[in-house]
């Protein structure tokens, strides 16, 4: 984690950085959050990321702390201040500091901002994704607004674990029709039969990835066929390849669900591949 964090408007050691007890963040996870991944020092799909925060922050009728100019300056001044190149900036902003009662504070209370960063072994990462990832299903048991980027993420945190226990690294949650929806952080794609790339439609209870949106960029320029259309596990199983999205996982290819093989069981070298164009992008258009 890095050395020093921002806190409501002060920069402070990361040991001393601290929340009020009656944050409503800490208190009732009314509190959205954002992450951008850094590629040399520089925030990856930046607007994609603050338009989804005022989005969430809409949804939930929480005020933007500042402007996103102002927002922009100080994630970069925490990102400068740890001497970050490579990694993540974290930023969470929660209906600040009031009485704890369900309802939203009667005095309006100014929202409260928290922003953090930490550095991502980029060489070990690649290593990483080269090798492929296992991941386990789970059942859907999340509420209806995964569109919303809060805090709430008790279901996710479980199935992470879950996964952890089960050697894998992601769990991809499946709802009622067996159809994937999304990994607990990190939208799921497969390479189908057919050659189509394939990721769940955003009418569907997910949240909508920004990686996802830029990887459907590249897939077009790449000239390579993309469909939001759903997938059971089972299809994930039978297609050429799966692998997941995200700003923390960029595009990781996934090589086995639930134990069982994707495909040949080997790493997809298309995923492979966008995994390469979308850092060749992030990077060209990181600001
Ligand atoms: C549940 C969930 N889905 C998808 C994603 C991927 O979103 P993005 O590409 O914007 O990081 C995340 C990222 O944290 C997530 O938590």
């Amino acid at each position: 984690m890095g050395r020093i964090a921002y806190v409501n408007g002060r920069f402070v050691p990361h040991a001393q950085a601290a929340v009020h007890i009656e944050d409503r963040g800490y208190q009732l996870a009314d509190a959205v959050y954002e992450v951008w991944a850094l590629f040399d020092g520089k925030m990856a799909d930046a607007e994609g990321h603050f338009a989804r925060l005022e989005r969430s922050l809409g949804e939930l009728r929480i005020p933007m702390p500042m402007s996103r100019r102002a927002l922009t300056l100080v994630l970069r001044e925490t990102v400068r201040r740890n001497r970050l190149r490579e990694g993540l900036v974290y930023l969470q902003v929660s209906r600040g500091v009031a009485p704890r009662d369900h309802a939203f504070p009667v005095c309006g209370a100014p929202p409260a901002v928290v922003i953090t960063c930490k550095a991502v072994d980029r060489a070990a990462a690649d290593a990483k994704a080269a090798k492929g990832c296992a991941v386990v299903t789970t059942p859907e048991n999340r509420w209806g607004r995964c569109d919303i980027k809060t805090v709430g993420l008790l279901p996710n945190v479980l199935a992470k674990q879950a996964a952890r226990e089960r050697g894998a690294v992601e769990a991809w949650f499946v709802d009622d029709l067996g159809l994937v929806t999304e990994g607990a952080s990190s939208n799921a794609w497969i390479l189908d039969a057919d050659g189509v790339l394939r990721t769940r439609d955003t009418n569907a209870n997910i949240l909508r990835g920004v990686t996802r949106r830029t990887l459907m960029d590249v897939i077009a320029a790449a000239g390579l066929k993309v469909e939001e259309r759903a997938f059971t596990p089972e299809e994930a199983r039978q297609a050429r390849e799966a692998f997941i999205t995200g700003a923390g996982s960029l595009v990781t290819p996934i090589t086995s669900i639930d134990g069982k093989p994707v495909g040949d069981g080997a790493v997809g070298p298309v995923a492979m591949r966008l995994r390469s164009l979308y850092i060749e992008r992030a990077k060209a258009t990181a600001v």
